[in-house]
């Protein structure tokens, strides 16, 4: 479902614009750019369309992640919850601060168990993270509570569900901060890019700061005849992803209905077959990015990928995405049984997911583009109303 599959005039034209004015970059140069910042246009933008009082924007979701961790003080041996179904960013980011990721295992919504959550909790918890993964909230109230029981701040890993709501309100904003990704893959995409959203006007002081080498951004002081507030990095967005922001969110409501036309014709085409969509906790708010099924077994699961692919239009088994499931992240043997201020890391050995596996390895999607054509609708429907015959 790549947002550049919108991309027409309007990208070029206002890319161009950045080009022609040769102001690719999103501080200093006041004079010479007569008020035009198309960062800071698009972080506006952001910001009321999600109905959050400040947005940053930076270079990626993975730098969103981190620099929120980092703005909430996360730091070496703290924990941070988070599932076992998510990006690898989750946990880099995670671990690119010193902190330990803890994984909790998910439930039938494919969003974080609360009681498992629950369970993870410790004396150096520092945040929990939920992730909303493949369009669709994790069930928050739950989470929510959590966080309140235990005095610890819920931040929401949001990259893959801009524009997503649950009960009414965007996602991402229900905790502390949140953090969405425009990255090529993202129905709403900047080509790189990403977004931190919070009501915490301190805290966005400092994700500003940070994502900017500690530089004070005001327009009355030249870059670099400020003071400085401290340490940071470099995780800037550029003008360019700028000016695409700005159109990326004009197309964003047209984006999400294809997607949900493409859903809902799905559903309705298997209705009476037998197969149990994925239970999201709030069909409304679900941006229609993937459409999953949660089968019986994984005998089964893998029955309907077989049949599926002999029609030609075969289903993934979440179970076996090394994209999104912890399981099969070797990388994490790195941190495993490893001391960090003086705290020890965790096994991520597969079998201490056992609890999420039973669920993923039978649950099976689709992703489908945002131009999904009629007759690639009927063609899934076909197929897995034969594999549904098949399998269950
Ligand atoms: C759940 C989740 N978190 C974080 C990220 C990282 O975003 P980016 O690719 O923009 O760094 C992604 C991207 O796919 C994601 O799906």
């Amino acid at each position: 479902m790549p947002g550049t599959e919108l991309f027409d005039q309007m990208e070029l034209d206002a890319v161009s614009d950045v080009i022609r004015r040769k102001m690719v970059h999103r501080y200093s140069s006041h004079a010479a750019r007569k008020g035009v910042y198309r960062v800071s246009e698009f972080e506006a933008a952001l910001a009321a369309r999600v109905g959050a009082a400040n947005a940053l924007a930076v270079c990626n979701g993975t730098s969103a992640l981190f620099v929120g961790l980092k703005a909430m003080g996360v730091g070496p041996g703290d924990e941070v919850i988070t599932p076992a179904f998510t990006f690898i960013a989750t946990v880099e980011a995670i671990a690119a601060c010193g902190a330990i990721p803890v994984l909790a295992d998910i439930d039938e919504t494919l969003g974080m168990c609360p009681a498992s959550v629950e369970s993870k909790i410790s004396k150096r918890t520092k945040a929990i993270m939920p992730v909303h993964m493949f369009g669709a909230a994790t069930r928050l109230e739950p989470i929510l509570e959590l966080g309140a029981k235990y005095g610890i701040p819920v931040v929401e890993d949001s990259c893959e569900v801009t524009g997503g709501t649950y009960r009414g309100k965007a996602l991402g904003t229900f905790g502390l901060w949140g953090a969405y990704s425009f990255d090529p893959n993202k129905y709403v995409t900047t080509g790189e890019g990403g977004a931190l959203v919070t009501n915490d006007a301190e805290l966005y002081k400092k994700m500003e700061y940070y994502h900017d080498h500690g530089h004070v951004h005001r327009l009355d002081i030249e870059r670099g005849a400020e003071d400085k507030c401290g340490l940071g990095l470099n995780f800037r967005m550029s003008e360019l992803e700028g000016a695409l922001g700005l159109v990326a969110l004009k197309k964003m409501d047209a984006a999400q209905a294809m997607l949900r036309r493409t859903k809902r014709l799905v559903l309705e085409g298997v209705a009476g077959t037998g197969l149990t969509p994925r239970p999201v906790p709030d069909r409304d708010g679900d941006i229609a990015t993937h459409i999953v099924f949660l089968l019986p077994s994984a005998q089964a699961a893998k029955k309907l990928q077989a049949v599926t692919a002999e029609c030609g239009m075969p289903v993934s088994i979440i179970g076996e995405n090394t994209w999104h499931y912890a399981k099969h992240w070797k990388a994490l043997n790195e941190l495993s049984g490893t001391v960090i201020g003086g705290n020890t890391a965790p096994s991520y050995a597969p079998e201490t997911m056992a609890a999420s596996d039973a669920i993923l390895s039978r649950a099976v999607f689709y992703c489908p583009n945002l131009r999904t054509g009629d007759e690639t609708i009927e063609k899934m429907i076909a197929a897995l109303k034969a594999g549904a015959k098949a399998a269950l």
